[in-house]
């Protein structure tokens, strides 16, 4: 999702840049008046053309010529790069086939109603693809390669793309018709996820419409709470006062697959979903201030009370959590695992220590907050799948501090353990969870430049954390080395002689993102990174059965980069590390989300999430894109059809392995 925000109904729809200075507390920040066009490449080039690449470059290949360069490249990777830029379609490495998977709207099961963008309802939205796919998980059947479960989340909708006749343009902006229940409806049924079949024919990728474990799980999907703050008194409401079961998941951004075949689903922006007001003096105004609730920016709580926080002020302490899915059973209730914590959770991509304890990587995507893993407790028995399923509920959370000097500590947030007592408001361990942000606060976790996906590399036994961007720093620290960072980095983390669960460990910054022909931005892209190959924004990422690493990004095409976002092939190794170069890249204000490569390597699966939410800036476009008056109509390019979200599968022409 662009920058924290949902598309405010009771403004204007449009994705706007978060300018609040995050709501992290702690530290010596002021609100500056700093904006992220102040580092757009317009304003650059104006002033500060002349400055060469070289002095923004730390390669050891830096000062060779450019033919010397490509002869010493020592590239993980091989394939032409795709040229950036910004169109109405989306484009991919020469040599590839990128299809269309699935669309918003497609039909989920065999006896789901044909899409009708004129005449949605909540009935066929519950037996269609929902929108705005972000995480994407390739689960493999029976072993095979050609046959598995797509997982998919829906982490937001955008009313001015979806919906007919209710946008109007004041001021040259867009403003959106408040929504009706019946429209609510449709959108809680538009998030959460999908489950679906798909099977590879005659090369080609395709749902399998009757598959047994299809599934659409939504914003009222009945789902169980567990782990320490299960049946909690803060989370006990009127409607629930056993305070451990929920109706549906909301704002899933990124996610993951579990070794033993889960489907996990993070809770990110749940703030925009809650309306109504607590009392400066209510027991749990501090803990809602922290993650910025309520925002209102969606219109639920007008006909579903839960969501207004006056009429029931313990239902925004069920959101914000990590939900696990066994897909293997449609009808099973999805967990809200509350052990792994609660704060904006980008996503939870795991992997199995060298003990057999699993480690899960949590971001927290906010400015200023925070980088955390989960250790469960128990170890990973891969001969029997049943003995897995509850090991997310038992388990350390830890918070990271980046030092200067290189050294990472892993800070564990247990009751009673330090400052995490009654006398700071912390009775139990539920507490230490249902308030992890505060929690982290008192432990001096170090606050980060947007957390984003953070993905382990079981090759390496390193860690890449995508930091996506924070216009809003102004005091700099070796961890988050730039201030009014607009186009973020990634940080590398070498765990204690390769062990996951270890508790110290060192950190390295992997690469400083942007134009690297602006010294002032700062970019620290290898100089065989091409015109093309450089990018902003990281976000998510994957890595791939050879221990590359591949990242997508989520804002290039806001900051008047010259591109939209992509996937881009990223080198960690040798002397190419800090190499990228671009294989994929989305049609005109998409966001590129959900990278998943299968195990062999010959399909990458990838999100193409809001696209034509912008156009503004695109000299194809030049105005405000909306439902009747679209900056593209990828993916069908049919005057009855509106913009769609859509999943896509990219594979080598002729077969064989991606890169
Ligand atoms: Fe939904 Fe942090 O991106
Ligand atoms: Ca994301
Ligand atoms: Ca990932």
């Amino acid at each position: 999702m662009r920058d924290q925000q949902t598309p405010n109904i009771f403004r204007t729809s449009k994705l706007e840049e978060a300018d609040g200075p995050g709501l992290n507390p702690t530290g010596n920040r002021t609100m500056g008046e700093i904006i992220a066009a102040r580092f757009s490449r317009r304003g650059f080039l104006k002033g500060s053309m002349a400055v060469t690449a070289i002095s923004a470059t730390v390669s050891p290949i830096a000062l060779l010529s450019a033919g010397d360069a490509q002869a010493s490249s020592a590239s993980a990777f091989n394939f032409p790069e795709v040229t950036a830029g910004v169109d109405a379609n989306h484009h991919v490495a020469e040599g590839y086939d990128a299809d269309v998977l699935l669309r918003w709207g497609d039909k989920v099961f065999a006896d789901a109603p044909d899409f009708d963008p004129a005449n949605q309802s909540e009935a066929a939205q519950e037996r269609q693809f929902g929108y705005n796919n972000d995480f994407v998980g390739f689960i493999p059947l029976d072993g095979a390669a050609d046959r598995g479960l797509l997982v998919v989340n829906h982490e937001y909708t955008n009313e001015h793309l979806m919906f007919p006749g209710i946008v109007t343009i004041k001021d040259g902006e867009i403003e959106v018709t408040e929504a009706d229940e019946t429209r609510v409806n449709i959108e809680m049924a538009a998030h959460g996820g999908t489950v679906i079949e798909i099977r590879k024919v005659d090369g080609k990728w395709q749902p399998v419409l009757d598959g047994a474990l299809n599934r659409r799980i939504t914003a009222k999907t009945e789902m169980a709470v567990s782990g320490p703050a299960a049946g909690h008194a803060r989370l006990q409401t009127v409607a629930d006062p056993s305070g451990t079961k929920v109706f549906g998941t909301i704002n899933n951004c990124a996610g993951g697959v579990t070794p033993w075949g889960t489907y996990i689903m993070a809770e990110e922006n749940i703030h925009g979903y809650f309306m109504g007001e607590l009392p400066a003096d209510h027991p749990e105004a501090a803990n809602y201030e922290r993650l910025g609730i309520p925002e209102a920016t969606y219109a639920w709580g007008k006909y579903h009370e839960r969501f207004d926080i006056s009429k029931d002020s313990n239902e925004a302490n069920r959101f914000g959590w990590i939900v696990e899915v066994d897909v293997m059973d449609p009808a099973s209730t999805p967990k809200k695992r509350t052990a792994l914590g609660r704060f904006k959770h980008e996503g939870a991509e795991s992997v199995v220590a060298k003990d057999g304890r699993v480690v899960f990587y949590l971001g927290d995507d906010e400015r200023f907050d925070y980088v955390y893993k989960f250790v469960t407790a128990g170890t990973y028995n891969p001969d029997d799948r049943a003995a897995n399923m509850d090991l997310l509920d038992e388990g350390t959370l830890y918070v990271a501090r980046f030092h200067d000097d290189g050294r990472v500590e892993w800070l564990p947030l247990v009751h009673g353990e330090g400052p995490l007592t009654e006398a700071n408001g912390f009775a139990s361990q539920a507490d230490v969870l249902i308030e992890t942000r505060r929690a982290a606060d008192l432990l001096e976790a170090t606050p980060m430049d947007r957390p984003e996906d953070i993905q382990p590399n079981p090759v390496t036994g390193r860690a890449y954390v995508m930091l996506t961007n924070n216009t809003k720093r102004e005091e700099a620290n070796a961890a988050n080395p730039r201030v009014e960072n607009a186009f973020g980095h990634i940080i590398e983390i070498i765990e204690q002689d390769g062990d996951f669960t270890a508790t110290t460990g060192t950190w390295e910054i992997l690469v400083k993102c942007g134009d690297p022909k602006i010294a002032e931005v700062g970019a620290t892209f290898s100089t065989e990174t091409t015109v093309n190959g450089w990018f902003g924004m990281p976000d998510n990422a994957a890595v791939d059965s050879d221990g590359r690493l591949w990242v997508s990004t989520d804002g290039n095409s806001m900051g008047d980069t010259g591109r939209t976002d992509g996937l881009w092939a990223v080198d960690t190794e040798g002397s190419a590390r800090g190499t990228s170069r671009l294989f994929y890249r989305v049609p005109v204000g998409g966001e590129m989300c959900g990278p998943c490569i299968t195990e062999d390597m010959t399909t990458f699966f990838v999100a193409v999430q809001h696209p034509g939410d912008g156009g503004d800036d695109w000299e194809g476009h030049g105005r405000p894109s909306y439902y009747e008056d679209l900056s593209t109509r990828w993916p069908d390019f049919d005057d009855a059809m509106p913009v769609r979200p859509a999943v896509v599968a990219i594979t080598r022409q002729g077969g064989g392995r991606i890169g």
